[in-house]
């Protein structure tokens, strides 16, 4: 099949070079020159487990290429994806201007019938939305080509997306015809040869089930937080608790890991924009509304330690930081816990040294650019070095299992906040450390 995915960003170039590994003709576009000129050298803009390889055979096999150009894209192709971003906008809602533009684009652009498909996660009636502009579009041309519009919303997880794109949970579509979901069943057939995971449904529905989603999981995440905090005021330890609940298999042990709260590109946003979407039906949306004000108090929470123990004038304090990225395995730093906690301690007059395996141009050339009070540093050690304590952000394996003896013998005082509750089993109090964890006072 000829496909065409618009947005080569993390979710676009995934999707497409793991639809041209099963064989698939795919053509990604974007705008962003820099990017598609990287590409077409092999150069991948992301760290993604897996993804280089997957992309060069393709290029080389002639079914992966890359482009600027739409139109060039569109030729013979029968589905186009939209990928493109859609941050949040100032009142809280899914910003749909790229996702739009790009309807537009295709409505312009378009020679003969093909099918759309919504794969930017979006709010409910943006299908209707995209239609309403590619029909506007042909119209102003005086065509007539016949389209459709699918909600095909992405479920992948950064760090594991390869694995989770080749072998999904579910794949869910939203549609309003057979004709398309035939089409869209024949493209994702070799994902679920093992057992049938398609759900089609409708479009709305299809919409909906993204954003009830990263709800459900982001409140998983502020309700573990929630009970840490409570935990560390009652002398209860959340990790304890939690393999308590865990093993309750109608709770499960999944995402119920406390630490400085959720980031990324998706359920910061994707929680707002839900609380956005029931407001404007007339509907308070009061548990998705706390799940994201518990999340903000909650990238505060390792900073409160470190006050507590330096007190809040932090000027003469070199802090080590361990992990950027929002999460292991990426070098995404969209709304990571680490911005703010970084920003929070050099305001304070904190001198921070950071290391991360993946995240350090990130946050050098983008998000902590112009904080002077970061020096970012190439190994783990080098980080660490005549520092007067070391804050574990991120879990990268990496950090799991360091050599707490060259930590104390580098570090100017053994002190350690681990904001992922990495260390607990390691008995750091008698190892010599004064050590602080997440949902223990
Ligand atoms: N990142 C994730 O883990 C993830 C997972 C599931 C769903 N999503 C959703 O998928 C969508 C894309 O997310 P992402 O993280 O891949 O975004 P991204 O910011 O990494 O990539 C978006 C890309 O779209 C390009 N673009 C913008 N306008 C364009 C246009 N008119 N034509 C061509 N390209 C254009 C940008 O240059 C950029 O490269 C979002 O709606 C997001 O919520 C993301």
């Amino acid at each position: 099949m000829k496909i065409s995915i618009v947005g080569t960003g993390y979710v676009g170039l995934v999707s497409g070079a793991c639809f041209s590994e099963m064989g698939n003709t795919v053509t990604c576009v974007d705008i962003n020159v820099e990017k598609i000129a990287l590409l077409n050298k092999g150069v991948l803009p992301i760290y993604e487990p897996g993804l280089e390889s997957i992309v060069v055979n393709n290029c080389k096999k002639g079914n992966l290429s890359f482009t600027t150009s739409l139109e060039e894209s569109l030729r013979d192709c029968e589905i186009v994806f939209i990928a493109v971003g859609t941050p949040m906008g100032e009142d809280g809602s899914a910003d749909l201007t790229y996702v739009l533009a790009v309807a537009k684009e295709i409505g312009q652009t378009i020679t003969k019938s093909i099918v759309v498909a919504d794969k930017s996660t979006v709010p409910v009636g943006t299908a209707d939305r995209v239609k309403e502009v590619i029909t506007a579009e042909l119209k102003l041309r005086e065509v007539d080509i016949p389209f459709s519009v699918v909600s095909n919303p992405e479920f992948l997880k950064e760090g594991a997306a390869i694995a989770d794109f080749m072998k999904p949970d579910r794949i869910v579509v939203g549609v309003d015809n057979e004709e398309s979901e035939v089409l869209m069943r024949k493209l994702y057939r070799p994902f679920t040869v093992n057992h049938d995971r398609f759900i089609s449904m409708d479009l709305q529905s299809a919409e909906m089930t993204k954003y009830a989603a990263n709800a459900f999981l982001a409140t998983k995440i502020s309700f573990i937080n929630e009970m840490s905090n409570i935990c560390e005021r009652l002398g209860a330890d959340i990790n304890m608790v939690r393999e308590g609940i865990g093993s309750d298999k109608r709770i499960g042990f999944e995402f119920i890991y406390p630490g400085c709260g959720y980031g990324g590109s998706c359920f910061p946003k994707d929680v707002q924009a839900l609380v956005k979407m029931s407001k404007d039906v007339g509907y308070n949306s009061e548990l998705v509304k706390a799940v994201n004000s518990v999340n903000v108090k909650q990238k505060l929470v390792l900073v409160d330690k470190v006050i507590s123990v330096f007190g809040e004038d932090l000027t003469g304090t070199t802090l080590a930081v361990w992990g950027l990225s929002y999460k292991p395995e990426t070098s995404d730093m969209r709304e990571s816990p680490a911005i703010t906690i970084i920003n929070e301690l050099t305001g304070r007059g904190a001198k921070i040294q950071a290391y991360d395996p993946q995240a350090l141009k990130e946050a050098e050339n983008f998000y902590l650019k112009g904080n002077s009070g970061v020096r970012y540093c190439s190994n783990k050690y080098e980080a660490i070095d005549q520092s007067d304590a070391l804050l574990l952000i991120t879990e990268w394996k990496e950090f799991r299992s360091p050599d707490f003896t060259e930590l104390k013998s580098r570090m100017k005082s053994a002190v350690v906040f681990d904001g992922r509750n990495q260390y607990v089993n390691y008995q750091l109090d008698k190892m010599g450390f004064d050590y602080y964890l997440i949902g223990k006072q």
